[in-house]
C-alpha cells in the first residue's frame, strides 16, 4: 500500500502505482550533493523510492539445504506449538528461516521489517517476565517493522505478518516449530530488552524451536462455504456487538465452540469469583459435600450451557455426592465438558435438540444449575431457558442461579471502561471470566417474574460483592498508572465500607444467587 496522506505531497511514492515496475536509479538526481547526504548519516533529503539495491542484496537463494517438503502438507500441518523441548536451534536453521521471512511481499517492496532473534537464555528471561508466553521456546524472534512506514491500512503490519507465516512455514518444514505471540505484554519493553531503536514498531514475537508433544491435529476453522462468496457476500456473519439482542442462537452457538475449541477452555477463573460461587453454593445446595457411595444411583445435577466447562468442573469436585450432566448448544462443546467431570456426564442439547442431540429428560435432576449464562441470551429468551429447566427438575429438586445484578457497580464499571477508551465488542465485556459472548447484566426482579412463569418457589437468595474487593481491583487496575491505582482502591474501600449496611449486599451484591424449588 502506500505512505501515509500526510506524507503524500513530500513523497514521489505517492503519486506512482505502487505495483510498477521500478528503477531505483530512475528517480535520483545525478547532480544531488552526496556530501549534505553523507552529513546527515546517509539519509537522503528527498525519499528515492524504495531501498537502494546494494552489492550484496539478496537474490533469494535460501542459505541451507531445502528439504522436499509437499506444499499442501506445510499449509495443513503447521500448529502452533506452545511447549517446545529445551534443545538449541542451530543457528543456520534459525537463519534459513528468517530468509524465508524476508521473501515475504511487503507494502511497496520497503521491507522495513527488523528481525531481532533471542537464543541468549538471560535475555529470554527477560522477555519472559513480560509475558510468560516468551518462555517456552529456545528461541524468540522478535519481528519489527518500521513505524512510519506504510501505516496506511495498516500495511506495515500486513507487510510484518507476511513474513511471520512465511517463517513458520518455513520451520515447520525444517523440522521445527513456531508459535505466533501478540500477548508479549508491554511490546515498548520488548522493543527495549533487545535495543531495537523507538521508530521500530515491535509487531509480534515468533516463538521458535523443536516441538515437544506437536498436536496431532489444529483447532477445526470455520467451513469455507460460510468464509467465501463468489462476486456478492451473502453470509451472515458473527456480530461482534456484546448486545444479547444482536445475536441469533446459531451465530453464539458457533461463536462459542469457535471460542471453546480454540483454547477459551484453558482459562482459569478469577479467585474472587469462584469464592463468590463457594459462599452461595454452601447456602443454597449444601449437600452433597460427600463423594457417592454407588455413582450410578447418586442424585442428578445438570449443568446449564457451562460453555468452558470450568464452572462445572469446579461445581463436580464440590459436590462429589452428586453425578453430573450437561447441556449446550453444540454437541462438541458438550462432549468438552462432558470429559470435565468425573464419572463422564451425559451430554445433551439446547435450545436446539436431534435425535443424536437430545433435549434433557424432563423431571429427572435434583438440582439443574444456570451460573452466568443468562445474561447472554436475549430478553425472549430467558423466560423460555427458565421454563425449560423448571422442566428438568424433579420435584422437589433445586434450580441453581447466579446472575450478575444490573442494580450494582459491575454496569458502571464497564460504562467506565468504554469511557476510558476501553478494548470494545463481544470479545471483551466485562463479565464473570471467561467472557464467551454477549452479556447484559439483569435485575433480580426479572429473574424472579421468570420463576414465577415457571411455577418455581424461591427457597434462598445470597447477594454478594456490593462493592469490588480489593484483589479484583488490583487486576482491573494492573495497567492503569499507580495514581489511579490507589484512587480506585481508596473509592472501592469506601464502598466496601458501605457493605455492612443492611441490605446492600443483596440489593446492590454483583453477583446474584438464587435457589429455586418446583
Ligand atoms: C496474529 C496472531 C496472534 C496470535 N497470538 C497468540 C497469542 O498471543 N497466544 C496464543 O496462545 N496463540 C496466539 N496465536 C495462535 C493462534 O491461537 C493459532 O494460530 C490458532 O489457534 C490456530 O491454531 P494453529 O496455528 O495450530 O493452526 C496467534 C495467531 C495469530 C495469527
Amino acid at each position: 500500500m502506500h505512505p501515509s496522506p500526510a506524507e503524500a505531497p513530500r513523497d514521489p511514492e505517492a503519486s506512482r502505482d505502487p505495483e510498477a515496475p521500478r528503477d531505483p536509479e530512475a528517480s535520483r538526481d545525478p547532480e544531488a550533493p552526496r556530501d549534505a547526504e553523507a552529513s546527515r548519516g546517509g539519509i537522503p533529503e528527498e525519499a528515492r523510492g524504495s531501498p537502494e539495491l546494494a552489492a550484496d542484496a539478496d537474490s533469494g537463494s535460501a542459505p541451507g539445504p531445502t528439504p522436499a517438503f509437499d506444499f499442501w502438507r506445510a499449509i495443513y500441518e503447521r500448529r502452533s506449538i506452545r511447549r517446545f523441548k529445551s534443545d538449541p536451534v542451530p543457528r543456520e536453521l534459525v537463519t534459513q528461516v528468517l530468509h524465508a521471512g524476508i521473501w515475504a511481499p511487503s507494502s511497496c517492496n520497503y521491507q522495513m521489517w527488523d528481525f531481532v532473534v533471542v537464543d541468549d537464555p538471560a535475555v529470554n528471561a527477560r522477555l519472559a517476565a513480560l509475558s510468560t508466553q516468551m518462555g517456552n521456546a529456545p528461541v524468540n524472534v522478535i519481528v519489527s517493522y518500521g513505524r512510519d512506514f506504510s501505516e496506511d491500512a495498516w500495511a506495515n503490519i500486513q507487510s510484518a505478518s507476511a513474513a511471520i507465516e512465511n517463517m513458520s512455514l518455513a520451520a515447520h518444514v525444517l523440522g521445527l516449530g513456531t508459535f505466533w505471540i501478540t500477548q508479549t505484554g508491554d511490546k515498548e519493553k520488548v522493543r527495549e530488552v533487545v535495543g531495537l531503536p523507538e521508530d521500530r514498531l515491535v509487531v509480534a514475537v515468533l516463538a521458535l524451536g523443536y516441538p515437544a508433544n506437536p498436536p496431532r491435529s489444529g483447532p477445526k476453522r470455520r467451513p469455507l462455504e460460510r468464509v467465501a462468496h463468489w462476486n456478492h457476500y451473502a453470509g451472515k456473519p458473527i456480530p461482534g456487538s456484546p448486545d444479547p439482542e444482536d445475536w441469533d442462537a446459531d451465530s453464539l452457538a458457533v461463536y462459542q465452540r469457535a471460542r471453546v475449541l480454540n483454547g477459551l477452555r484453558h482459562n482459569k477463573p478469577r479467585a474472587w469469583e469462584v469464592s463468590a460461587l463457594e459462599t452461595a453454593l454452601d447456602a443454597l445446595v449444601p449437600d452433597g459435600r460427600e463423594p457417592a457411595a454407588d455413582p450410578a444411583s447418586a442424585p442428578r445435577w445438570l449443568d446449564v450451557l457451562p460453555c468452558t466447562g470450568i464452572v462445572t468442573e469446579r461445581l463436580a469436585k464440590l459436590r462429589p455426592g452428586l453425578r453430573f450432566d450437561v447441556v449446550e448448544r453444540t454437541s462438541e462443546v458438550a462432549d468438552f465438558v462432558a470429559a470435565r467431570v468425573r464419572p463422564r456426564a451425559a451430554t445433551y442439547g439446547w435450545p436446539r435438540a436431534s435425535a443424536e442431540f437430545a433435549a434433557p429428560p424432563d423431571a429427572a435432576y435434583d438440582v439443574v444449575s444456570c451460573v452466568y449464562r443468562l445474561e447472554n441470551l436475549r430478553a425472549s429468551e430467558r423466560a423460555e431457558l427458565v421454563a425449560d429447566m423448571a422442566r428438568w427438575l424433579k420435584p422437589g429438586g433445586t434450580l441453581f442461579l447466579a446472575f450478575v445484578n444490573a442494580r450494582s457497580f459491575h454496569d458502571l464499571a464497564e460504562w467506565a471502561r468504554a469511557r476510558r477508551g476501553g478494548l470494545g465488542g463481544v470479545e471483551y465485556v466485562l463479565a464473570p471470566d471467561p467472557s464467551i459472548g454477549p452479556f447484559r447484566s439483569l435485575r433480580s426482579s426479572d429473574v424472579e417474574g421468570f420463576a414465577r412463569s415457571a411455577h418455581l418457589r424461591a427457597s434462598g437468595s445470597v447477594g454478594l460483592h456490593a462493592a469490588p474487593p480489593r484483589e479484583e481491583i488490583d487486576f482491573r487496575a494492573r495497567n492503569s498508572s499507580a495514581r489511579a491505582r490507589s484512587f480506585a482502591q481508596f473509592a472501592s474501600s469506601i464502598a466496601r465500607a458501605a457493605e455492612i449496611v443492611p441490605g446492600a449486599r443483596s440489593s446492590r451484591g454483583r453477583f446474584q444467587f438464587r435457589a429455586y424449588t418446583r
